[in-house]
């Protein structure tokens, strides 16, 4: 059985109060999702790096084993002598399990480029963390094959089409599937997610495609995102 999994990046959203309130808020609202249905997913937050402690020593992600905390980017190279850059090591004991890794906006404001995301990618999996890989439609062989074939299989792919990405426009269910089976075969069998204008309405559409969400918008308001979350498990894979 594979658990939907829930990736909510805030991108550069919210301070550390904004997100000690967003923990607080849903915390409160979970209590009206059944425990069974929250024990049947995984939920990754993705605050700003500065934020990552307040997330982690919160009372929520502490108590749920369902919820995990992310980083959103992560540098290409090991602890060292470069500046700005937050290494595997640096959050080594912040119980960070996870990263995004070449999301279309640090590949497109950022320069990013397929080999950067494949040394992450190395980062992330010599330092225990799962790198969530994010691609889009053209480049899916291109950026599948720059990764270390070895290194594949032990990625979760979000598959997230650019003009769909914060304009309210979800690419559709059917349009999607076939890129879905592309990504698959270029990276084994691993979770994929879809990502662009995901909401707690639309989700549905893409039961039976994809392996969960990687969401933006609807994530940074508690209501949508507990709508979500109580959603979820309708993606329980049994493959
Ligand atoms: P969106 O962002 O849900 O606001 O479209 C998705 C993403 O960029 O990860």
């Amino acid at each position: 059985m594979m658990k939907p999994i829930i990736v909510a990046n805030w991108k550069s959203h919210k301070n550390a109060a904004e997100s000690k309130l967003w923990l607080d808020e849903l915390q409160q609202k979970i209590q009206g999702i059944p425990e069974a249905v929250l024990a049947a997913i995984t939920v990754i937050v993705a605050p700003p790096a500065v934020n990552i402690t307040a997330l982690s020593n919160h009372s929520l992600v502490i108590s749920q084993p369902f919820f995990s905390v992310a980083l959103q980017d992560i540098s290409p190279f090991p602890a060292g002598s470069y500046t700005g850059a937050i290494s595997a090591f640096n959050v080594g004991d912040l119980g960070v399990q996870y990263a995004i890794v070449g999301h279309s906006e640090r590949r497109r404001y950022f320069h990013e480029t397929n080999e950067d995301v494949a040394k992450k990618v190395r980062e992330c999996l010599d330092n225990e963390i799962t790198p969530i890989v994010c691609v889009d439609a053209e480049y899916v062989v291109s950026q599948a094959a720059a990764i270390d074939a070895q290194h594949r299989s032990h990625c979760i792919v979000a598959y997230e089409p650019l003009a769909a990405i914060g304009s309210g426009e979800n690419s559709s269910a059917e349009s999607i599937a076939p890129l879905i089976t592309s990504i698959k075969s270029e990276f084994g069998s691993v979770p994929v997610l879809y990502g662009g204008s995901v909401d707690e309405q639309n989700m549905i559409e893409y039961r039976g495609i994809v392996d969960g969400f990687l969401i933006g918008t609807a994530s940074l308001e508690v209501a949508h995102f507990a709508a979500i979350l109580n959603q979820a498990h309708l993606f329980i894979s049994h493959t």
